[in-house]
């Protein structure tokens, strides 16, 4: 007889197309669908946002929760996604989840208050339901993305009975702790001993994200460079003791894309499919993207696009500093952004934008249509990040024949190869690194591109090498198995169907 596959609990905040602010929604739904590929028994658990409920298909009837935090009422809605058809449950509390405003921010756009206790009722949830309390079998592992799921190992442990399921945590960014003042921790009813609190206790706050690195079997980070970025004072946020300590549990791994949505030759969004032998295609996607932009139409004007949150982490500061240079180098230099975040930043943005008629194009709403039209029409990505876990952006640019302009941290180390000579000449170039964090730095990085722009055949031979690197995610998924055998080794459980 065979042996039963792997049941493994996937549990993050978002997961695309249910919901999605950023990266960690594509990795986890493209994670989970590269799981199914490798036949584990993966199953999403996820907050019940109104986006989720509204998408989810071949909903069953739901669990109901016992009583959580002094939270009642809560329930369990199990379907599948709609996209890659993997099971997924969502976990119900209307006036936490669905009260009309974002994932993270309240309906005038200011963070939540009450994060910690919503992501902690999550947790809770997710603990029952992995240790098979709601009428559903109990699962071998969990893997825990992010700190709004940091309570989750802590919770599995403290609740351990024999067969209890291996916890595995990712770490897709360290600068996002969710804190909690030390005196509220008795709310979050952890089960926690006085001997425990230490490992959780961060500068006087409790830090979800530091209960998941303390407790989890195994840890990954989102690229190899970030692992090892993580362990020391400039990357670590405060924890990179934590990380030091925990090194031998630690891996890297990046991520990967995937293809069927992010790919010039599929996409259902753009002016024409093309791929790395028909760039014609882009031609037509650069003509169709000024014309909608309101740009200068021009196909051998520069086009320089950005993609992304505006905050600190991505530079947003330094590139608006940046642009008004950019611009004035040389007339036929174009920008277009989309992204939104800090209200001052959108507000700049959108200024200089008024004063650039024909050059400049910025919108700040969240469109997946439009990052898809920016990629296939834009020739360079502009990506300075003061710390990057893997980054996803550059790697879609790379699909689509867009040159990324990378700050040479964590996953876009990890990801680009720099033009050097040496590069150039044996075809493996794929972008261009500028390594400080200044305006300066930033320009020269985006003038070196701009110079090999001009050279078409040189440009022809780049976009082509970035755009056949390979990022599946398939192999990634095998990566994650493993790691998955030794949180459940660590255990004591050995020996899967996945072996
Ligand atoms: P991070 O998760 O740090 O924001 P990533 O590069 O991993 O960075 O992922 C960002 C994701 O969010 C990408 O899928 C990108 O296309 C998307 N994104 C960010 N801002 C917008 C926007 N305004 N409209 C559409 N997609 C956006
Ligand atoms: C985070 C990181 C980003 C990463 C994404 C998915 O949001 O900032 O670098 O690509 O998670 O792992």
């Amino acid at each position: 007889m065979s042996t039963p596959a792997l049941r493994v609990l996937l549990c993050a905040s978002e997961i695309f197309p249910l919901a999605k602010t950023g990266g960690l929604a594509d990795a986890s739904a493209a994670l989970a669908a590269a799981l199914e590929r490798l036949r584990v028994d993966v199953h999403l658990f996820m907050p019940a946002y109104a986006s989720a409920i509204d998408q989810i298909v071949d909903l069953g009837p739901p669990q109901a929760l016992p009583e959580i935090m002094g939270h009642a009422g809560g329930l369990v809605l199990t379907g599948k996604t709609p996209d890659s058809g993997v099971p997924v449950s969502l976990v119900d509390y209307p006036h936490l989840f669905r009260d009309g405003g974002g994932l993270y921010v309240d309906a005038d756009g200011q963070e939540r208050h009450d994060n910690p206790q919503r992501f902690a009722v999550m947790s809770h949830a997710a603990c029952r339901f992995a240790l098979g309390e709601l009428n559903h079998a109990r699962f071998d592992l969990v893997h825990c993305n992010d700190w709004h799921t940091g309570l989750l190992p802590l919770l599995l442990k403290t609740r351990s009975t024999p067969g209890s399921p291996a916890s595995v945590f990712t770490i897709h960014n360290m600068a996002f702790q969710g804190l909690c003042p030390m005196d509220r921790l008795p709310e979050l009813d952890l089960g926690l001993a006085n001997d425990q609190l230490g490992r959780v206790e961060y500068y006087g706050h409790a830090s979800f994200l530091k209960a998941g690195l303390e407790f989890a079997d195994e840890l990954t980070a989102v690229s190899p460079r970030y692992a090892d970025e993580i362990q020391t004072e400039e990357f670590g946020f405060g924890l990179e003791g934590v990380m030091q300590a925990r090194s031998d549990r630690l891996t890297g791994i990046l991520n990967g894309i995937d293809r069927s949505i992010w790919s010039p030759s599929v996409s259902p969004w753009i002016a024409a499919n093309f791929d790395r032998d028909h760039l014609e295609g882009k031609a037509a996607c650069k003509r169709q993207l000024q014309r909608e932009l309101g740009l200068v139409e021009n196909p051998k004007a520069p086009l320089m696009i950005f993609i992304g949150r505006l905050t600190w982490q991505k530079m947003a500061d330094v590139l608006l500093e940046a642009l008004p240079h950019y611009l004035a180098l040389e007339p036929d230099r174009q920008f277009a952004l989309l992204g939104s975040g800090d209200p001052v930043l959108e507000d700049a943005f959108v200024r200089l934008a008024s004063e650039q008629a024909g050059r400049m194009w910025v919108s700040t709403v969240y469109s997946e249509e439009s990052a898809h039209r920016l990629h296939a029409g834009g020739d360079l990505l502009i990506h300075g990040s003061r710390f990057e876990p893997c980054g996803l952006t550059q790697l879609y640019a790379m699909q689509f024949g867009t040159i990324p302009i990378v700050r040479p941290v964590g996953g876009l180390a990890d990801t680009v190869v720099e033009a050097s000579p040496e590069t150039l000449a044996a075809g493996t170039a794929t972008g261009i690194y500028f390594a400080e964090t200044d305006t300066e730095a930033m320009l020269a990085g985006i003038n070196r591109a701009i110079s090999l722009y001009r050279c078409p055949q040189v440009w022809q031979r780049l976009q082509q090498s970035a755009m056949q690197a390979d990022f599946s995610w398939d192999r990634s998924a095998r990566a994650y198995l493993s790691i998955y055998e030794r949180a459940l080794a660590r255990i004591g459980v050995h020996g899967h169907g996945n072996r």
